[in-house]
This record gives C-alpha cells, structure tokens and sequence, in this order.
C-alpha cells in the first residue's frame, strides 16, 4: 500500500510543486516507486517543472471521464524509471471532477507505488478539499514571509479536522544571512509558531528562480538545494527527521540553521 503524502499550503507560489517534483525524484532515487499526481486542474504546473508536457496524452480528467485507462495516462521518467507522473489537465472546468472520482483513481494506484504524492491547488476551497481527501498524511509548505505562515496556519488547522494521521511542515526558501541578521524567521521559529514538526529546510535559491525564468525546469539544481531534497526524502522515508546541514564555505545556508537558536 502507497503512503498517500498532499502537498499544501493555502498560499499560492511558495513552492509547492517544485517540492513535488524534487521530493519524487528523490523518493524514486532511493528506490521507492513513486507517483506524482497533480490535482491543480487547469493550471498544470507539474508537467511543465518536471518537464514533460510535450509527453502528455491523456490526463487525470480522461481518466475521471473514462476516456482512458488509469495506467494509459502515467508518463514514466526518462531518467528515473520508477518516478511516474499523472498530469492535469491544461483546461478544464475543474468543479465536474470530484474528489470521489480523485480518491478512485489513487486507490486504483495503491498497490503499484509506494508513494502517492499529490500536488495540491492553492487556496482552501474546493480544488483543495479534492486533493486532501484521498491523503493519508501532509506536507504544508510555507515561505518565511507573514503572508505565506498565516494560510499555512489556516491550513493546519483545517487538516486537524480531517482524516490525515500526520501533518508536517517543510519551511522553503530560507536565506541563512537575513536570519542571522533578524531579517527573517528561522525556520524552527516558525514550526515553533505553527505547533507543526518541521521535516525540512530548503535554502532560497537563485539559481532555482532563475532556471524556472528561463524553461521551467526544476531538477537541475544546485548540490545544495539537492542535499536540502535528498534530507527531507529520508526524513520521510524513515521518519527521522534530518535537517539540511550546513556548509561552512555557504554561510547562507550555515546562519539558515543557525536561525533555530533565533526565536522571534
Ligand atoms: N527554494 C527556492 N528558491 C528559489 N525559488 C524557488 C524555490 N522554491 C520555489 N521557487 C520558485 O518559486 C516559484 C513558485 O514555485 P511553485 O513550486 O510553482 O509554487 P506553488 O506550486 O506553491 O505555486 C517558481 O518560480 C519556483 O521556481
Ligand atoms: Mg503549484
């Protein structure tokens, strides 16, 4: 049976497709058979940052409308044989597939993966409550930004109430030097506020921006951001949280961990 893991936030852009798609790529790089499903419909983003949108035949709607067979509508990895992706559709009036028809679909996934992850719309209305329902756990995902802490708290409280046996936090986008400097939360500041367990610190990267200015992309980056991915893979492989360890020579990244000791 697959652990079913929503990546949500409330905020829109603060990262949570990206996380999806390099959460997959590292689950898949330790093996795991992974499938990454975006329930974003209509405004598919994971097909584009993972870079397969011209590989798309048919989508989650086709199969939700039974114009295809669930496992005609999987696109496996080129690179990493046991990643698979289902896209959304590019447009859809999204209101006339349920959260039913979603749950279907992941159950008839269970068996042949060992991770569902589901890419989750913004906001707290009905495209989110369908990408919820069929999870067993979640990843809320914020930025330091007030903004982004308040719709993640709104979220986690939403999620208390529904069927979901763990709720973690994944604090993206953090600059170790505006930490230290009191510019910004630490990212155990803000756990702390939102009485969540934190599973992962991903460091803001440039490059990332601006590899996703250029073609969308979001695997090739930066060792940092890989090791930032490759911790929060085994955290939630083992469930032993391992928080990304600084380098010396990136005082960015070593005044990112340091942030913990910095309470706001
Ligand atoms: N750690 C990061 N550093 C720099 N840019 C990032 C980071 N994470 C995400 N981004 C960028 O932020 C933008 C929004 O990310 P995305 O994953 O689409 O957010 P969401 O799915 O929550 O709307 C993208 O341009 C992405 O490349
Ligand atoms: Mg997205």
């Amino acid at each position: 049976m697959a652990r079913k893991i929503v990546v949500t936030s409330g905020k829109g852009g603060v990262g949570k497709t990206t996380l999806v798609a390099n959460l997959g790529m590292q689950l898949a790089e330790r093996r795991a058979r992974v499938v990454l499903i975006d329930v974003d419909i209509g405004l598919n983003n994971l097909d584009v940052a993972s870079g397969i949108e011209s590989r798309v035949v048919y989508d989650i709607v086709d199969i939700a409308e039974q114009k295809c067979r669930t496992r005609q509508a999987l696109i496996q990895d080129k690179q990493c044989l046991n990643l698979y992706y289902l896209p959304t559709a590019h447009t859809y009036n999204s209101g006339k597939i349920t959260s039913k028809d979603i749950r279907n679909i992941v159950c008839r996934l269970d068996n042949d993966f060992d991770y569902i992850l589901i890419d989750c719309p913004a906001g707290i209305d009905v495209g989110f409550y369908r990408a919820i329902y069929s999870a067993g756990e979640a990843l809320i995902v914020t930025t330091p930004h007030i903004s982004a802490i308040r719709d993640a708290d709104k979220v986690a409280g939403i999620l208390s109430a529904q069927n979901i046996s763990q709720v973690s936090l994944v604090v993206n986008r953090i600059r170790g030097d505006m930490v230290n400097h009191g510019k910004m939360l630490s990212a155990e500041s803000i756990a702390d506020c939102l009485n969540l367990p934190l599973v992962g610190i991903i460091p803001e990267s440039d490059e990332l921006s601006s590899q996703a200015s250029i073609n969308g992309k979001v695997f090739d980056i930066d060792d940092e951001l890989n090791m930032a991915f490759g911790l929060l893979a085994q955290s939630i492989i083992s469930g032993k949280v391992r928080l990304y360890n600084y380098k010396p020579s990136r005082p960015r990244i070593l005044s990112a961990l340091m942030g913990g000791k910095q309470k706001f």
